[in-house]
């Protein structure tokens, strides 16, 4: 099917008070996995790809980009394809140009006026070409490689940030840290529903993957709309093809391997959407 609008998809979800599941793909057998478990569970999918890996494939958003916007076509059930923490304006442009239907601006980095007056012409143009912007503000720890889950957005601020720029959907700190291997991570629910009672917009929750599952279900049910996941994947797959080449060290092919690893990645993405969805 075409792609979907990740506002309609989020506006659904906000309304149903369940998540929505948005994975990076960092090989091209992680979106087919994503997919795979979206049709299988019969729920929207957002595929994503960051300005980080971006630069491990050459720094080309085109071949990759462009086979995530076909498996979004083949898709029979509604996918997203999102540019996810991009700092560059330029990338930005070229994925509009490309033909994703969602962007991340993060200019969670730079001072705040910048960040404001920086996304907000990222909105200009990428509402011009009916694009949704997610943005971030408080800078979710973990980006550097090292954990800190200590950053709060404030709601008030949150909100006067959403009527500043114009964004679709935007990311707070509540707890969470990127990029971590261990599921402790304790997220402060009073928050995300203050800044969810605050703020006009469907919020992203970055860094989930240290989140368990109860204090998934909890964020979700306390306001949290979009799902961000990538390391919990990561750990999954490279457990899958460690032990099968620790196990045998005559294989060689590559899909002996890489194969599982990708059925692995769809299985955990499949239990995930129905965790998010609360069934
Ligand atoms: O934007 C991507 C997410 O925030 C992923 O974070 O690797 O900690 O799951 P994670
Ligand atoms: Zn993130």
């Amino acid at each position: 099917m075409p792609l979907v609008d990740i506002r309609q998809m989020a506006a659904e979800a906000a309304a149903e008070s369940v998540g929505l599941g948005a994975f990076n793909v960092v090989l091209l057998e992680f979106a087919y996995a994503q997919v795979q478990a979206a049709e299988s569970v019969n729920r929207p999918v957002i595929l994503q790809l960051s300005q980080n890996a971006i630069a491990y494939h050459g720094g080309r958003l085109a071949p990759l980009g462009k086979a995530l916007l076909s498996l979004a076509e083949e898709a029979t059930v509604p996918v997203a394809v999102h540019l996810d923490h991009a700092e560059d304006v330029d990338l930005c442009r070229a994925a509009v140009d490309l033909g994703f239907n969602s962007v991340m601006y993060d200019g969670s980095h730079l001072p705040d006026d910048e960040n404001r007056e920086t996304t907000a012409r990222v909105v200009e143009f990428c509402h011009a070409a009916n694009v949704a912007v997610e943005a971030e503000l408080g800078e979710v720890g973990g980006k550097n490689g090292v954990h800190d889950p200590s950053a709060r957005t404030d709601p008030q601020d949150a909100a006067q940030f959403v009527t500043d720029t114009g964004v679709d959907l935007l990311a707070v700190a509540v707890g969470s840290s990127h990029a971590m291997t261990t599921r402790g991570a304790v997220l402060d629910t009073d928050l995300i529903r203050d800044i969810r009672d605050a703020v006009p917009v469907p919020l992203v929750l970055h860094g989930s993957s240290g989140v368990p599952d109860d204090g998934m279900v909890a964020a979700i049910e306390a306001g949290m709309t979009k799902i961000n996941v990538s390391t919990h994947l990561n750990v999954g797959f490279t457990g899958v093809v460690r032990d099968i080449l620790n196990g045998d060290e005559t294989v060689v092919d590559p899909r002996k391997y890489v194969g599982p690893g990708r059925d692995q990645v769809r299985d955990e993405v499949a239990r995930l959407l129905n965790l998010y969805a609360r069934r």
